[in-house]
């Protein structure tokens, strides 16, 4: 039966169930990868079979070498394939990029697969993860499908980084490495007697800890190490490829690779699998143990089987089902998993190596845990909160492994702590993590969580300018206004709206926890900080955005470039800064001067030179990311502000606008890849206009997935329950939910029989008309006992509140 194929452009499609997206043609406008990782080793792969490898920290310890450039795309761990003929073929398509006769690469969860034809041998190779060994595994299928009996020779081929990545001194570091080969473990073994890390006694002191093998099912007819004996040529006809058997060359000295020579007789219509290992274990005796135990082909179907079962677990725990299958297929999976995989495990892609954590990012990233795992989002918090100083200040990003970090004047960061609280107290209910004791960097005796949020609260407020606005320090969520306020003078009204949030959520849980005169106080700052971002943010139709530390403003009509920015529009209602009037006046702004085809751009018009009081922003290129560029993240509060305040429509559309499902239609034009999120699409400022770039590793994975869930279809969580108060397409005839929330399952059907855009006019619980709790347009459901599963039915009806 023909595969059904969904929403397929000349590159490839989403298979039926939408659990992996398959390319067709190798030649996508950029690599079109997958990231995978258990979150501990993991691995970037793209359509062409490039990419790279690393433990733990995709920077500090890159296992192979790998360079930035998104168009030759030619570093990776290959396997050639030569046949008797000598013929000569990738079994992913780089390096050798011969013609296939067919070709597929599909990129699913935890694994990614190419299927090809080539001289009448079929080959899938499948690159994955085990869940718990550190290494990855790549399973080679080779089927026979000519009429005669061929002798194939398998050549693997990769470059050892084993360390810091990119190893621009690579002669220096090339002469630390050692390689040997394990004939029992059939397999490279290579280590390394220097890492770039500081230590007691002193940089450049310590070993690489862990010992790299590359390893083969079949015991290897050959092998080398030294990149000069086998490459000779070039990477696309090596000549160890060419030769009978490889140099069989280890030791020291050598510019280090892997090549492991493997030989396989097929006769007409044989099959046969070959798994080679690539990894970096704690011990010689761990590398030997791991390489050994995917010898055995059934050991490596049994490990890719618990990958899908564990992506099946997690990305199973929330589904909704709407008339639109492009929403479905990105919040039920593929936003989960770019969330997961490639910010909070992998932390890594092609656009940006990345390996730190940012101390704002991956705490946001990590509420795509609170609905699906929230002990994750637990872990998180607790995890950054150890990176807060106790002055309240944070590092801006840290290195696992070193613990170094950037410890900078960003205005924001910190407060994303109390933020992420927030969110996962309602949740979870979880007070008592309020009550857990964690160091600060400088302090090890610490604080309760409690008093880590205070902190952060407590010093954004006090660094306030003369009337009151906060000021915006070395840059606040926008990284690229570096400049605007670094005499700290120039002020911030998207700070300004991000702290009343925050104000207002911690006074109701002070009070809840019982601290009244802190809940007393934080109301109370909240109410004056309103009172001055309506009086002096108010630019007349909009708010403006920020001060320079001149007092020149940015984002305001006075401004020729950078006139208006989306952020002090959205936040203003998400916050609860604006009342309804201006709500709808500063979305109006956004729908009349932010909004084009690919989305909500971030600001405009974009600047066209640099400009060093406001910083790096100003030095993209017109269009380009924070430059007047779709910001996806950004983008995504668009999504949450206008369903806020009740634009049903607008909330869809921009929502549509950014889904890469969406975008993705047009890939010539978008180029990058249709199933996860950009960072950025270029605005009409640029010529690439409606480019995509920078995808995976943007905050907006989480984010877009939240503001659906929580914003368009109105399911959320509060302190009192879990909340229903969609904001729809007034032609949805409905949608459903099934969704976690305190432990007990709810199966929520939304029914719209009367084409409204929000609003509850009927409740039944299990078959039972229910009272119906309002809290403005919305209803707050009971909360059940923990393991019990219920049915929700809602009926919408616009209604006055
Ligand atoms: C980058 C940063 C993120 C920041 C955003 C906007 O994505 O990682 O922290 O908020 O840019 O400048």
């Amino acid at each position: 039966m023909p595969e059904r194929k969904l929403f397929a452009t000349k590159y490839g499609h989403f298979s039926a169930d939408g659990r992996e997206y398959v390319i067709t043609d190798p030649r996508t406008p950029r690599p079109w990868i997958n990231v995978i990782s258990n979150g501990d080793y993991g691995l970037t792969f793209s359509q062409a079979g490039s990419g790279y490898s690393w433990r733990t920290h995709a920077q500090l310890n890159r296992l192979t070498r790998w360079e930035q450039d998104l168009l030759r795309d030619d570093w990776g761990k290959y396997i050639y394939i030569t046949d008797e003929s000598g013929h000569c073929w990738s079994a992913g398509w780089k390096p050798v990029a011969a013609e296939p006769s067919d070709y597929r690469c599909r990129h699913g969860f935890g694994y990614s697969a190419i299927e090809s034809r080539n001289f009448g041998i079929r080959s899938v190779l499948t690159v994955f993860v085990p869940n718990d060994d550190p290494c990855e595994v790549w399973k080679l299928e080779l089927k026979n499908t000519s009429r005669r009996t061929r002798r194939l020779r398998l050549t693997t081929y990769l470059e050892w980084c084993l360390g810091v990545a990119p190893d621009w001194h690579r002669e220096f570091h090339r002469t630390f490495i050692e390689t040997e080969f394990d004939r029992k473990a059939h397999a490279i073994l290579a280590r390394k007697r220097l890492w770039e890390i500081p230590t007691a006694r002193g940089h450049w002191n310590t070993e690489w800890k862990y010992v790299a093998f590359h390893g083969c099912s079949l015991a290897p007819q050959s092998f080398d190490t030294d990149k000069e004996t086998f490459l000779g040529g070039s990477l696309r006809q090596p000549d160890g490829v060419k030769r009978p058997t490889l140099a069989r060359s280890t030791g020291k000295w050598l510019d280090p690779i892997a090549s492991l020579r493997a030989e396989v007789v097929l006769r007409p219509g044989e099959e046969r699998v070959v798994c080679f290992t690539l990894g970096a274990a704690d011990s010689l005796q761990e590398a030997q143990k791991v390489a050994k135990k995917y010898h055995s082909p059934k050991a490596a179907d049994e490990a890719l089987d618990a990958v899908r079962k564990r992506w099946e677990n997690l990305l199973g725990t929330v589904a909704v089902s709407t008339p639109d299958p492009a929403l479905d297929l990105m919040v039920n999976l593929w936003l989960k998993y770019q969330a997961i995989s490639g910010r909070l495990w992998g932390r890594t892609a092609y656009y940006q190596t990345g390996g730190a954590f940012g101390f704002r990012d991956q705490l946001q990233d990590s509420q795509v845990f609170l609905p699906i795992d929230p002990l994750r989002t637990r872990e998180q918090i607790l995890l950054h909160s150890r990176h807060q100083f106790k002055d309240g200040s944070v590092y801006h990003w840290w290195h696992p492994i070193t613990e170094v970090g950037l410890h900078n004047n960003m205005s924001d960061n910190l407060l994303w702590l109390p933020f992420v609280v927030a969110n996962y107290l309602a949740e979870t209910g979880d007070d008592a993590i309020l009550q857990e004791r964690q160091p600060f960097v400088d302090d090890v005796t610490g604080m309760t969580l409690f008093d880590h949020c205070h902190r952060a609260i407590d010093r954004v407020w006090g660094r306030r300018s003369p009337r009151g606005l906060p000021l915006i320090g070395a840059g606040d969520w926008n990284d690229g206004l570096s400049a605007v306020g670094l005499d700290m003078k120039g002020e911030s009204v998207w700070l300004g709206h991000f702290l009343h949030r925050i104000l207002l959520d911690f006074a109701d849980i002070a009070l809840r926890v019982g601290d009244r005169t802190r809940s007393v106080e934080y109301r109370g700052r909240a109410s004056v900080l309103r009172g001055v971002l309506n009086q002096e943010g108010w630019d007349g139709e909009w708010y403006w955005r920020a001060t320079k530390d001149s007092g020149e403003k940015l984002g305001s009509r006075e401004n020729k470039e950078g006139k208006i920015y989306l952020n002090a529009q959205t936040w203003a209602v998400i916050a609860d800064v604006a009342d309804e009037v201006r709500g709808k006046q500063a979305m109006d702004a956004v729908e009349k001067y932010l909004e084009h085809k690919a989305g909500p751009i971030l600001l405009a018009p974009a600047y066209k030179a640099p400009d060093a009081n406001i910083g790096y922003l100003s030095r993209y290129a017109p269009g380009a990311r924070e430059n007047g560029g779709v910001y996806t993240h950004a983008a995504t509060w668009a999504v949450l502000a206008a369903a806020k305040i009740g634009r049903g429509d607008m909330a869809y559309r921009l929502f549509s606008k950014i889904n890469p499902i969406i975008r993705g239609k047009k890939p010539d034009e978008y180029y990058a890849e249709p199933y996860v999120t950009p960072g950025n699409i270029d605005g009409p400022d640029s010529p690439c206009y409606g480019r995509g770039g920078w995808t995976w590793y943007t905050g907006s994975a989480a984010w877009l997935f939240r503001v659906a869930l929580e914003g368009l279809l109105g399911i959320r969580p509060t302190a009192e329950g879990l909340m229903v108060d969609p904001c729809i397409k007034p032609s949805w005839k409905g949608f459903s939910v099934r969704r976690m929330f305190r432990g007990a399952l709810y199966n929520i059907t939304v029914k719209n029989p009367r084409r409204a855009t929000s609003g509850v006019a009927a409740l039944e619980i299990d078959g039972v008309p229910a009272e119906m709790k309002f809290r403005g347009r919305g209803v707050v459901l009971p909360k059940f006992p923990p393991e019990t599963e219920h049915s929700i039915v809602v009926t919408m009806a616009e209604r006055k509140h």
